[in-house]
């Protein structure tokens, strides 16, 4: 994406519903063609952004532009927005065609052009061939399809997904995902995709926001997210990792429970440390190059590799290992790490 313009800026926008603090002075701009992702657990005001952006909600504070003029002053219905909701109903007893002409029609435009636009975007989601089946008669992926086409039909400059592959099955989300993808870069909207899946973040999005409470926690790349978390809440969200909350001294993590550990000097002022898995790497229990000793107590496949849980005198250390050299439950194992491989978490 590079130093592509702002379609979209979000500054200090806060919104509560009584007590509950669904945005706190949320801040964040989203790039022109930017497939962004907005990631974090249920309740922390995903949904809630969305819906400041389409205009179903007003913030009681901040501001919101899109194309650098106020977004909020206009109504849902005149905004270059178009929010796909968290359960897309098709009509029943439309046709596909029909469903996705909806929007078109509703704004009068002339039915040849309806029909153009209609029959290429059908093409573009690969349903031309449905275009006289009912809803029933498609699968839920296909359904799923239907819905993205109406939604980009009325050419958005912003189109907001509100969990959009939630009702699919895993596989077939896969697919979808993919699928997403690559019509974002056909059609070349601006897409915003609320999610909290965060595989699914992390491999569809440009940038993710990690969001926490109503705050945003992170913003950052997939690859940087995952490698430079800069908070306990990130690197606990964002993949697995073995996290050792503590203090620096001299070089040193203390870390109760552990012998102190020879840490890099950005490690000062950390609240935490985190080793990523594929950071650590098992020994065996003699070997002099041993950070530090402990037993296998449990391993996990994930497909090519597999993670054992290491056990060291009750802290507990997640090491990513192949399939072919998989150690035993109940083995005395070494392990030992890059100091580089170590991230130094700044917040909690
Ligand atoms: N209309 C409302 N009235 C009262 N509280 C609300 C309203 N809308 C949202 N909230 C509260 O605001 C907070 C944020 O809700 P929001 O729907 O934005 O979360 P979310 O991140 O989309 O969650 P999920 O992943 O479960 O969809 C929650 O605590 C929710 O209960
Ligand atoms: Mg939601």
């Amino acid at each position: 994406m590079g130093d592509s313009a702002v379609l979209l800026r979000i500054s200090d926008v806060s919104k509560s519903f009584g007590e509950v603090v669904a945005l706190d002075d949320v801040s964040l701009d989203i790039r022109e063609n930017e497939f962004f992702a907005l990631l974090g657990p249920s309740g922390c005001g995903k949904t809630t952004l969305l819906r400041v952006l389409a205009g179903f909600e007003q913030p009681d504070a901040g501001t919101v532009t899109l194309d650098g003029s106020d977004l909020l002053s206009v109504p849902p219905e005149k905004r270059a927005v178009n929010l796909m909701f968290q359960s897309y109903a098709l009509f029943p007893h439309m046709t596909v065609a029909k469903n996705v002409a909806y929007g078109l029609v509703c704004e009068g435009l002339p039915r040849a052009e309806i029909t153009a636009r209609v029959d290429e975007v059908l093409d573009t989601v690969g349903l031309s061939d449905k275009k006289a089946a009912l809803p029933k008669t498609l699968s839920g992926g296909q359904r799923q399809r239907v819905a993205l086409a109406r939604a980009i039909v009325k050419r958005p400059r912003l189109l907001l997904l509100d969990e959009p592959l939630s009702a699919l099955d895993r596989k077939i989300r896969g697919e979808m995902q993919m699928e997403l993808k690559r019509l974002q870069h056909e059609v070349g909207i601006t897409f915003v995709v609320v999610t909290h899946d965060q595989d699914e973040a992390m491999s569809l999005a440009d940038r993710v926001a990690v969001m926490d409470a109503g705050v945003v926690r992170q913003l950052d790349a997939p690859l940087d997210l995952y490698r430079r978390p800069r908070s306990v809440f990130v690197a606990d969200f964002i993949g697995s990792s073995t996290i050792l909350r503590g203090s620096y001294l001299d070089g040193h993590w203390e870390t109760p429970g552990l012998p102190p550990l020879s840490v890099p000097a950005e490690c000062s002022g950390a609240r935490a440390i985190a080793l990523r898995p594929e950071a650590i790497s098992l020994l065996s229990v003699d070997d002099s190059r041993c950070r530090l000793r402990g037993t296998v107590s449990e391993v996990y496949f994930q497909g090519d590799h597999a993670l054992a849980q290491v056990d060291v005198d009750g802290t507990t250390f997640l090491a990513a290992v192949r399939d072919d050299v998989l150690p035993e439950r109940g083995a005395r194992v070494g392990i030992t790490w890059q100091e580089s491989a170590i991230i130094p978490l700044v917040a909690d």
